[in-house]
């Protein structure tokens, strides 16, 4: 029996990536990602969603389908849910391997396949709802669910064992180790696994968050029996996990999100770290849990993650030649590309020749829609009474994320 068998006509080829290249060339996976691809076996044969041709996945596929008894040649129908290289990256080595089978994606894929790919024979464009029958019973029915990730985007589902095919929605970072499925997996595991899955999102999704509601509107009248993403776990014990997972980080795109503070701060000399530390005495003296995270030394994944995440910010950074503290005028650049809206915020910092910092923040943070905390600057090293006021704009904080 195939370890990695959804049903008798289904499998996954799931290949652990290691690596320190970055993901998108941006998002660090210190514990590694998952590239999935799907066999579908009826009369004819399907791959679902293919691999990057880097880390030997591609050799690992091939493996993968030998051990069944086939080999590339044998696939009659690739379908791509989902164009974006790490899923599409082989696709030219594996059409010089196999000419003939058929590429199916939306008309949008398609079009990607020939300007990505310059493969222009065998291809199929499928509508919304269109179905593929591979005989014994195997149907597949394709659904676009645009701008999950890219605005090719679609999914395909297999109603005799009810599986969604969702490509990235509801993946996530992390290697897998050999295992697969979420019950493979302890519930202590699979808490500590939805770091994995925030940061995913917080770093790939979130900017999609409505398309994220649509999608789960649309599938919503399926009876959805295993979540097979290709990032990450295979959801077959309880799939309703990974679906409220994602219906709730995207709910924090709309805000409030959780009861808790990401704190990101940054200091040359550390004055406004001490500034800091009353602001934290003040969140404590509420009892919210916060998180703290120092630019430029922390990496701007886990920051988005941490913020995305968070109904409250801190953003605490001197002026830096009358203007904010550039490592922190970064993290709200990418929070502005990355849509973290609907924040409630206390900025904070410490200057010593005329300011200005607090200009570029208020600038910088004008299309968020961030309810603000009162700010609070001061010159050089703070005063006891500095401190004071600083302690209690972090209690007000704190106070106005409980309510
Ligand atoms: C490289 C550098 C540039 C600075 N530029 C400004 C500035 O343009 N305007 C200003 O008011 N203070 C400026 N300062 C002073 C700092 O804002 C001030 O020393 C502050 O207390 C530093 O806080 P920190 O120790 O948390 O970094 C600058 C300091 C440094 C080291
Ligand atoms: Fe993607
Ligand atoms: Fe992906």
């Amino acid at each position: 029996m195939n370890p990695f068998a959804i049903s008798d006509a289904l499998s996954c080829i799931s290949v652990d990536v290691h690596t320190t290249e970055l993901f998108e060339g941006i998002w660090p996976t210190p514990e590694g990602v998952t590239l999935n691809t799907y066999l579908v076996k009826g009369k004819k044969n399907a791959l679902i969603d293919l691999v990057q041709d880097r880390h030997k996945a591609s050799d690992q596929v091939q493996t993968a389908l030998q051990t069944q008894g086939l080999d590339l040649k044998a696939v009659d129908y690739l379908i791509l849910n989902h164009l974006e290289p790490d899923h599409t990256g082989w696709l030219k080595q594996f059409r010089e391997k196999n000419p003939q089978a058929e590429i199916i994606a939306t008309p949008k894929g398609i079009n990607l396949v020939k300007s990505f790919y310059n493969i222009n024979e065998n291809l199929r464009a499928v509508k919304d709802g269109e179905t593929l029958d591979l005989g014994n019973g195997t149907v597949l029915t394709f659904f676009e669910t645009p701008n999950l990730h890219w605005p090719e985007t679609m999914v395909t589902w297999e109603g005799a064992s009810g599986t969604l095919f969702s490509c990235d929605a509801f993946g996530s970072f992390g290697a897998l180790g050999g295992r697969l499925f979420d019950d493979e997996f302890s519930p202590p595991e699979l808490q500590a696994f939805e770091k994995n899955t925030l940061r995913y999102y917080a770093n790939i999704v979130a900017s999609f968050s409505p398309f994220v509601e649509k999608a789960i509107q649309k599938l919503a009248g399926l009876n959805i029996a295993c979540i097979a993403p290709s990032h990450g776990l295979v959801w077959r014990k309880n799939p309703s996990a990974v679906i409220q997972q994602y219906q709730r980080y995207a709910s924090y795109s709309k805000g409030p999100a959780e009861q808790e503070i990401a704190v990101i701060w940054g200091s040359m000399y550390g004055n406004t770290k001490q500034g800091l530390e009353a602001v934290l005495e003040g969140i404590e003296s509420e009892g919210l849990p916060y998180s703290l995270h120092r630019v430029p030394d922390d990496n701007i994944s886990y920051i988005l993650a941490a913020a995305f995440k968070s109904a409250g910010l801190v953003i605490a950074a001197p002026t830096y030649e009358y203007a904010l503290f550039p490592p922190m005028a970064y993290v709200l650049d990418i929070f502005r590309r990355k849509h973290i809206h609907r924040k409630t915020a206390l900025r904070i910092g410490s200057w010593g020749w005329s300011g200005g910092a607090q200009k570029e923040y208020d600038a910088s943070i004008a299309g968020l829609s961030w309810t603000s905390i009162e700010p609070f600057e001061w010159v050089g090293v703070p005063s006891p009474q500095d401190l004071e006021i600083l302690k209690n704009r972090g209690r007000a904080l704190a106070q106005s994320i409980k309510t």
